[in-house]
């Protein structure tokens, strides 16, 4: 008994913000971030929240799946930008939907939440405790988001993913995830708390800070390293894969991975030229315009790979 993906779906805050309109608010261009990203453009909240892009990305993967709300009993929502810290964004989603009987809760592991959250679905399946899951992602980076910084503000948007994941004979084939606490503060968000108290102080760096290199290298060392191990774990070659579906931080990044790996770049779809890093939502909403243009055909074998804050990372290997 394993775990399989049977539905898709994606929501996009209807803002678009574009490179050249960001470059009117910081001192940044199309060309600089064109050339060191590869992203275009970026979605960013306005009335949309956290909650409400991952119940839309729900609606749609319950609609894909051919399944009911009311018969999901699991549902996991990565996010490291919920609405509120309590209720958690799984809670709100469950309320949406009018379901009853889903265990729900959240998971922060930042831009591999999706691949953690996955992960999580498929041993509550593997264990008995869940029968059909949604494991979604979503998040309002724009919040966290010190528009002011330009080494930090071009490079993320708002987004989010969604996937029914239920018991199969064949989907979810291996993972292999990881931490190292000791690197945190390469990519770190206070966050605006502050115990009241000892007073009202505002924290001095509420938004998100990131050492771009330390980041940049530990992705380009690490993702190939956790590919090729659930590779050769499963005894599979790397030209076996149709799809390494990555992280969607930045081109180069990507591009770096599949030289390491020796596959072309026809096998690595992209679409952060439109949304920049969507955080834990960048794997989903990709399955999703993937699954939905039809790329996706039963039988493929497929990686999915994210990494970041933590630092966290994870590959997992699935046959669609
Ligand atoms: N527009 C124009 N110039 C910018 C800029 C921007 N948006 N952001 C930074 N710069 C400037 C810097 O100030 C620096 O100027 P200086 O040489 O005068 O000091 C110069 O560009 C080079 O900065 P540097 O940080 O060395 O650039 P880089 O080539 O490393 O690219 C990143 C920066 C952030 C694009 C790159 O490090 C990266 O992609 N890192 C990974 C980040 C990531 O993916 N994080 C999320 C992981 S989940």
């Amino acid at each position: 008994m394993t775990s399989r993906i049977i539905g898709t779906g994606h929501c996009v805050p209807d803002t678009v913000i574009t490179n050249d309109a960001l470059s009117k608010v910081v001192d940044t261009s199309d060309e600089w971030i064109r050339s060191r990203t590869g992203i275009g453009c970026r979605r960013v909240v306005k009335e949309e929240t956290t909650s409400y892009m991952a119940y839309m990305a729900a609606k749609k993967a319950l609609i894909s799946a051919n399944i009911e709300a009311e018969d999901i009993d699991f549902i996991i929502v990565a996010t490291s930008t919920p609405d509120t810290i309590f209720p958690n964004t799984a809670t709100c989603v469950q309320k949406l939907l009018n379901n009853k009987k889903a265990v729900c809760f959240d998971l922060n592991a930042a831009c591999s939440g999706f691949v953690y959250a996955l992960n999580v679905a498929h041993s509550h399946i593997v264990a008995g405790l869940a029968k059909k899951v949604l494991v979604i992602g979503s998040e309002s980076m724009s919040k966290v988001i010190d528009w002011k910084d330009r080494g930090t503000c071009v490079l993320f948007g708002d987004g989010a993913g969604a996937t029914v994941v239920v018991e199969d004979n064949s989907g979810f084939l291996h993972t292999v995830v990881g931490s190292d606490g000791s690197k945190g503060d390469a990519i770190i968000c206070d966050g605006h708390s502050s115990n009241s108290f000892y007073g009202h102080k505002e924290k001095e760096h509420p938004f998100t800070q990131m050492n771009g290199q330390d980041v940049f290298t530990f992705a380009v060392k690490k993702v190939p390293e956790i590919i090729t191990q659930v590779l050769q774990e499963k005894n599979i070659n790397a030209e076996d894969i149709h799809w390494y579906i990555l992280h969607q931080a930045n081109e180069r990044i990507i591009n770096s991975v599949a030289k390491r790996l020796k596959v072309p770049m026809e096998k690595f779809p992209m679409n952060l030229e439109h949304y920049g890093n969507t955080s834990a939502a960048s794997i989903p909403i990709l399955l999703d315009e993937m699954n939905q243009k039809g790329m996706l055909k039963k039988g493929q074998k497929i990686i999915i790979s994210g990494f970041g804050a933590g630092l966290t990372w994870g590959a997992t290997l699935l046959t669609w």
